[in-house]
């Protein structure tokens, strides 16, 4: 608790910020063991049981589930701890000292198919559970009370005490969809990697791998009747280095070098080796759309005959899609699904369903002649038509039919599950239809967006979604009654890959959203808490550190990259996680675990470059952040008077898309007027617009402020001539924050913005010094009757 205090404390200090200090402080309902996702019941007790080569794993439960989760956890000790622990299956009556026991218990109906007790005394530890997939659970849990060590891959080198505390547990998860996709089509990755990725999920409670098998670039699924899917499909131009919507198209006879494909052997592994971690692997088989590395194999399933080549880069709209009046198209799809099927037991096919172009199909003979025998309206129906045909195939071959939330246009078809990606709407139709949903939208669960400010993060796909956002993810819409709330079954997080070339791209876009959204999918609704999940992932980095991830480094706490002070700055320092220790240097040089440790405030009187990075126990550097704190006098105030209330705006119609708020620096205004402050004029808005707002800001006394913008797209802040927050460029609603130190009184402020498309938004805030961060007050803005 000391720990929590001191976060707040230093953040006030460093942000000046006492607005956010709420956030890091000590949160109400604090989980008693630091474990995500957080459990439904825990309780501490005095003591701890210590694991040593005495120690025996008991097992009491017929089958082969529950020996083969003991000797999981066995081989773990040996990895990690060079523990080799004994492993017996026999009756427990409870009273064994000095033992890990696993045992199934028919009477823990209360805990559902997923559910367990963890009973840790000093004595020994119990995993009940009504079924295995229970045992799995309480044992992730129980590698979790564990030093983070236990996690690594190999022995390690220092001794560590294998402890851990008494405790109750008592758990069960929220829902029963608790996924994460992977696209392996953009990019490919080896089956080692998809294995790695399962162990992600598995320690996280997930239990669904939703693998996003074929695209537009490339196929990846050995399918053994039609060998040229891989043969040709799975392989593609390469464009190293190019940005991925500026890829040019493979030219005439270009070899394809780039790809790979998964043989069925090497399917059935990664499906057994996920079935041994109680995760359902569901495949996607991309149908009518995202189909152009299959069009390239086989051409004539397509309206047009192609040819076509797998597509290098980014393809938009999806018009090269299968053609729907063939029949041939349809014996196709259901040979490939008929050899999917075989392979995995799961009971869900997703056939994906999404962004299809009915360009093709509007010209298309087959496709109208099609329209016409089955008497639909229009292509919107031929695609609902299509799904039904193949949801007819599966349901006939045991399978339930999933896809994105487009199946629902045109009809949904009977049975169908929905996966409502472009927002929660698709969802919630479904279910108000009584069809099962998994919400999957882009708000909340596109781990392809960029998770902190892009100036900083490596290229994404655009969007922008950071962990508390994640976190902030609710899969039950308040909109379905509670009946209809029994068809939302869970949630799921989306890596699609278009930006993410290797594996270790995909575990730093994943980590650490994965472990917000295995909160959000298991954790019930009351107990989430954003402070203390925060304060828990300060342990789960030291675990993914231990199996060498390469998640997101979390940033400090309050870091600002650039600061103004007038006289003196006093720099509190603060990691999110607690056992990292912080090092430093001013000379510009990169810190290392020999650079300056970090002990107490550090105090400049002068401007310097402030450079840190956190070393974590096991005595690896994570990244520099680096800082600037410049010394300023304060701006005098403009001698002016001010006439009237507001800001004046000039708007400017743009009739295509810019990329940057300067290219509006010289148009011509088509209308001007006043605002009362930093909000859109009430006017109808066309796609892409500007608008500059200009005028004074009377701000109460002397100091250093805060400004910052939110803003989607672009914007920039200026005081005077100045440049204050540069929140420029095409992107979502990215806040970025400047400081500039100032008299008392009227300075000048302008501030540009464009609109490039989809969402608009703009919203201004400021600290005055020492005070909390509030949008600008209407009543501190002016301007000059006739100037802007
Ligand atoms: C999707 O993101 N196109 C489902
Ligand atoms: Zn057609």
């Amino acid at each position: 608790m000391k720990k929590i205090v001191s976060f707040a404390l230093c953040l006030t200090l460093l942000t000046g910020c006492t607005g956010q200090l709420c956030r890091w402080g000590e949160p109400k309902n604090m989980s008693k063991v630091n474990m995500i996702p957080r459990p439904l019941y825990a309780e501490r007790s005095e003591g701890q049981f210590r694991i040593s080569l005495a120690t025996q794993i008991i097992v009491d439960s017929p089958g082969p589930d529950a020996l083969h989760i003991a000797n999981m956890l066995a081989e773990r000790f040996l990895t990690a701890a060079g523990l080799t622990l004994k492993v017996k299956r026999t009756a427990d009556n409870g009273s064994r000292a000095d033992a890990i026991v696993f045992r199934i218990d028919p009477e823990a109906t209360n805990l559902g198919s997923e559910g367990y007790t963890l009973t840790i005394t000093q004595e020994r530890i119990t995993i009940s559970a009504l079924k295995p997939n229970g045992l799995f659970y309480g044992m992730q849990s129980l590698l979790q009370l564990l030093p983070a060590e236990i996690y690594a891959g190999e022995k390690m080198s220092q001794p560590v005490d294998w402890v851990v505390p008494c405790v109750q547990i008592n758990d069960r998860p929220r829902y029963s969809w608790r996924g994460m996709h992977l696209d392996v089509c953009r990019h490919f990755y080896p089956p080692d990697f998809i294995k790695k990725y399962i162990d992600y999920l598995a320690m996280h409670k997930m239990n669904v791998f939703h693998w996003h098998l074929t695209e537009d670039q490339g196929w990846r699924i050995e399918i053994k009747r039609y060998p040229k899917l891989t043969e040709i499909g799975a392989w593609r131009a390469d464009r190293p280095g190019v940005t991925w919507n500026e890829c040019a198209p493979q030219q005439p006879g270009e070899p394809c070098t780039y790809g790979g494909f998964y043989t069925q052997d090497e399917v059935k592994e990664i499906i057994q080796y996920a079935k041994e971690r109680f995760i359902t692997v569901v495949p996607e088989i991309e149908m009518p759309g995202h189909s152009r590395a299959a069009l390239a194999a086989y051409p004539e399933l397509s309206c047009t005959g192609g040819p076509f080549t797998v597509v290098t880069g980014g393809y938009w709209p999806i018009t090269d899609i299968y053609c729907a009046g063939k029949d041939t198209t349809f014996k196709f799809l259901e040979n490939v699904l008929a050899e999917v099927v075989e392979l995995f037991p799961g009971e869900f096919i997703h056939i994906g369903g999404d962004e299809a172009n009915k360009a093709n199909w509007e010209k298309c003979p087959h496709c109208q002649q099609r329209i016409k025998d089955e008497g639909l309206k229009d292509e919107h129906e031929l695609q609902s038509y299509f799904i039904r045909r193949i949801e007819k195939f599966l349901n006939a071959k045991g399978k339930r039919l999933i896809g994105w939330d487009e199946i629902l246009e045109g009809g949904l078809a009977p049975n169908a599950t929905v996966m409502s990606w472009r927002g929660t709407e698709g969802g919630i139709a479904a279910a108000k239809a009584h069809h099962d949903v998994v919400m999957s939208p882009t708000s909340h669960c596109y781990f392809d967006y960029y998770q902190g400010d892009p100036a900083y993060e490596p290229e994404a796909i655009g969007g922008y979604l950071p962990l508390h956002k994640v976190y902030s993810f609710e899969p039950t819409p308040s909109e379905l009654n509670e009946e209809e709330q029994k068809y939302v079954l869970g949630a799921q997080g989306n890596v699609w890959t278009e930006y993410i070339p290797t594996p270790a791209d995909v575990e730093y876009m994943a980590l650490p959203r994965m472990c917000a959204l295995a909160e959000v999918v298991w954790t019930s609704k009351e107990l989430k808490n954003y402070d203390d999940f925060e304060f828990r992932m300060g342990k789960q980095y030291l675990r993914l550190d231990a199996m060498g991830a390469n998640y997101r480094e979390p940033d400090l706490r309050g870091f600002r990259r650039h600061n103004v002070f007038m006289d003196k700055i006093k720099i509190e320092l603060d990691t999110p996680i607690p056992e990292g220790k912080i090092h430093y240097t001013l000379d510009g040089s990169d810190p290392t675990a020999s650079s300056s440790l970090y002990q107490k405030p550090i105090v400049l009187t002068e401007s310097a470059e402030l450079k840190v990075c956190v070393v974590l126990p096991n005595g690896r550097a994570m990244k520099v952040q680096k800082a600037v704190f410049e010394k300023q006098s304060p701006q005098p105030a403009a001698e002016v008077m001010v006439s009237q209330p507001g800001l004046q705006f000039h708007y400017m119609p743009l009739d295509s898309q810019i990329t940057t708020v300067t290219a509006i620096g010289g148009l011509e205004a088509s209308q001007r007027g006043t605002v009362s402050g930093f909000q859109f004029p009430d006017m109808e808005y066309p796609e892409y617009f500007g608008l500059r707002f200009a005028g004074f800001i009377k701000v109460p006394e002397t100091g250093v402020y805060t400004f910052a913008i939110q803003s989607n797209d672009g914007s920039r802040l200026y005081i005077g001539r100045q440049l204050i927050v540069d929140n420029d460029g095409l992107h979502g609603p990215v806040t970025r924050s400047g400081q500039i130190a100032l008299k008392k009184g009227l300075h000048p402020i302008r501030l540009d913005y464009f609109q490039g498309g989809a969402n608009k938004k703009l919203t201004v805030f400021y600290e005055p010094p020492g005070e909390k961060r509030q949008e600008i007050p209407t009543d501190i803005l002016f301007s000059q009757n006739g100037v802007s």
